[in-house]
């Protein structure tokens, strides 16, 4: 069957959509409305969530014999956030317009200007390169365009206004940032602004029984601090020398301001962080290799290299000294998947400080004590499924007037592995399609279905990314034989049932990408 790709440039809608009907997200609490910014997963959401996670966790606990992993709680003790500097320093700049009343964050309404201006750049190389073909030269197009040019001094001279204003921590120079560029609030138009604020990430609620006993404590904004204050514990009993890492997945919660783009950017979400932590000096070595390996496991997932890209933070958080964000193309722009940051020795310090408790590590080779350095690789769990998802939906326009929606997971996440099909429920193959489904299921996610048209099935399938179809017909009943069908190519071979499980375990292996 001869196929061509008709839609690769995804739409969010189109993901949205897509996820509430075949199972993967629901809006949460749905049934009273929802809950702004807050989702469930569903049965197949739940699945290609979990595999994700355990993949992440393979490749950097599994693999690696210098790291190890933890669970701590999502509650810790108040001082952690004051030691931290989250109390003090985890806040967003807000702006409100006064016509609309809507609220943004004035960092990224600067960001989202620039990515403008970085968009127009972008359009002008692609219109060369058709006008000239193979004879287009990029770096000098870039070097040379008067628009070109034009735009990328006003980025950069944004750019730099902006960071200077950050670092200085002058909120007025922010607000006049927006008001000197004309940003308009996309609401009601105007450019009527408030002043700038800052305000504070973490949501707080009360631990005890009794209101006097109750004391305030915060719900963790990212999963790092349970690894530090567990540093001397796990060094104590699990036999690791430096250099050598800490891993943990947990839930961790913001109140953004603008929380958006579907799993994007919500106020609960999931973490997959690592510290590793290293003798000081040596920081930057292992912040290159943590930045290589990190892309490479992004690969792995079959992103393609130009929907990935580094990007160097303008102004490092507070506790770091080098900070990359690894980027995906979304549907909707350019953004965050994974930062790695070099957060220094910053964090041990500030808990020793606070708890009065010697956070540190006896360096036999140099006969000495330090505080180590760490390098941090913190990803969302949510946000990598967002982008799996958009990378993965394709709309096909098959023979005839025929279509299919396709969803090509990485067939060691796929939610479902293998469908299994009889052709007919009747004359014995469904009871023959049960046999293989008990006797696969103990090695893979399995899914049987008997009712509908195998076409109907199939294509139900591949909307879910089930990397492989069995389907059981008359001639299995004749000679032990199936057809096995994969998703992207629409193939079908006929094997044995016996070479069923190998055939499936090799293509669903998940060491391939990373071998
Ligand atoms: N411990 C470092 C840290 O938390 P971060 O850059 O603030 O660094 C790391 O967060 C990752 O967590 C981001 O790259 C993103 O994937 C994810 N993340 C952060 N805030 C999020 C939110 N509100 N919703 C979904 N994911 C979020």
């Amino acid at each position: 069957m001869s196929k061509e790709t008709t839609t690769t440039q995804n739409d969010l809608q189109v993901i949205i959509s897509h996820c509430k009907e075949y199972g993967f997200i629901f809006p949460s609490s749905e049934i009273y409305d929802g809950l702004g910014a807050v989702y469930d997963y569903g049965p197949y959401g739940v699945e290609l969530k979990n595999n994700l996670q355990q993949y992440w966790w393979k490749a950097m606990v599994q693999l690696n014999e210098n790291i190890v992993g933890i669970d701590a709680a999502i509650f810790m003790h108040p001082k952690t956030w004051k030691a931290s500097g989250h109390v003090d320093a985890f806040n967003d700049p807000l702006i409100d317009n006064k016509d609309s009343k809507k609220r943004y964050r004035a960092d990224v309404l600067i960001e989202d200007y620039v990515a403008k201006i970085e968009e127009k750049i972008n359009k002008d190389v692609e219109k060369a390169e058709k006008k000239f073909g193979e004879t287009f030269d990029k770096a000098m197009f870039l070097q040379t365009n008067p628009n070109v040019l034009r735009n990328r001094e006003k980025a950069d001279g944004i750019n730099a206004r902006f960071k200077a204003a950050l670092e200085a921590g002058d909120l007025a120079e922010v607000r006049q940032i927006i008001v000197d560029l004309e940003i308009a609030c996309p609401i009601s138009g105007t450019r009527n602004w408030t002043e700038v604020r800052q305000f504070n990430l973490m949501f707080s609620t009360e631990v005890g029984s009794v209101a006097e006993e109750a004391s305030t404590i915060y719900l963790r904004p990212e999963t790092a601090q349970g690894i530090f204050v567990n540093f001397l514990n796990v060094l104590n009993t699990s036999r690791q020398r430096i250099p050598f890492g800490i891993a943990q997945v947990g839930k961790a919660f913001r109140n953004e301001i603008v929380a958006r783009q579907f799993i994007f950017r919500t106020r609960e979400f999931e973490q997959m962080e690592m510290q590793f932590f290293v003798r000081p000096g040596t920081e930057m070595e292992w912040y290159e290799k943590w930045k290589a390996d990190r892309m490479k496991w992004h690969r792995s997932l079959g992103f393609p290299q130009e929907k990935l890209n580094y990007k160097d933070h303008l102004k490092v958080a507070h506790y770091a000294n080098a900070a990359v964000d690894i980027e995906f193309a979304f549907p909707f722009g350019i953004k965050e998947i994974e930062g790695i940051h070099s957060r220094t020795d910053f964090d041990l310090t500030q808990h020793q400080n606070l708890s009065g408790k010697k956070l540190q590590y006896f360096d036999s080779e140099l006969n000495q004590s330090y505080v180590p350095y760490v390098i941090e690789t913190s990803i969302g769990l949510n946000r990598t499924f967002l982008a799996l998802m958009c990378n993965g939906y394709k709309k096909e326009k098959l023979d005839g007037d025929n279509e299919r929606v396709v969803l090509a997971l990485p067939p060691f996440l796929a939610p479902v592995q293998i469908g299994i099909f009889p052709l007919v429920n009747k004359d014995g193959l469904s009871e023959k399609a049960e046999e293989i489904y008990n006797e696969l299921k103990w090695d893979f996610k399995c899914f049987m279905e008997e009712k509908d048209s195998i076409g109907k099935r199939y294509r139900r399938m591949d909307a879910i990314g089930t990397p492989y179809c069995i389907t059981v017909d008359h001639q299995t009943l004749e000679d032990n034989t199936v057809t096995i069908r994969e998703r992207d190519t629409m193939k079908q071979d006929r094997i044995n049932i016996e070479q069923l499980k190998q055939i499936v375990a090799e293509r669903v292996d998940w060491k391939k990408g990373l071998r």
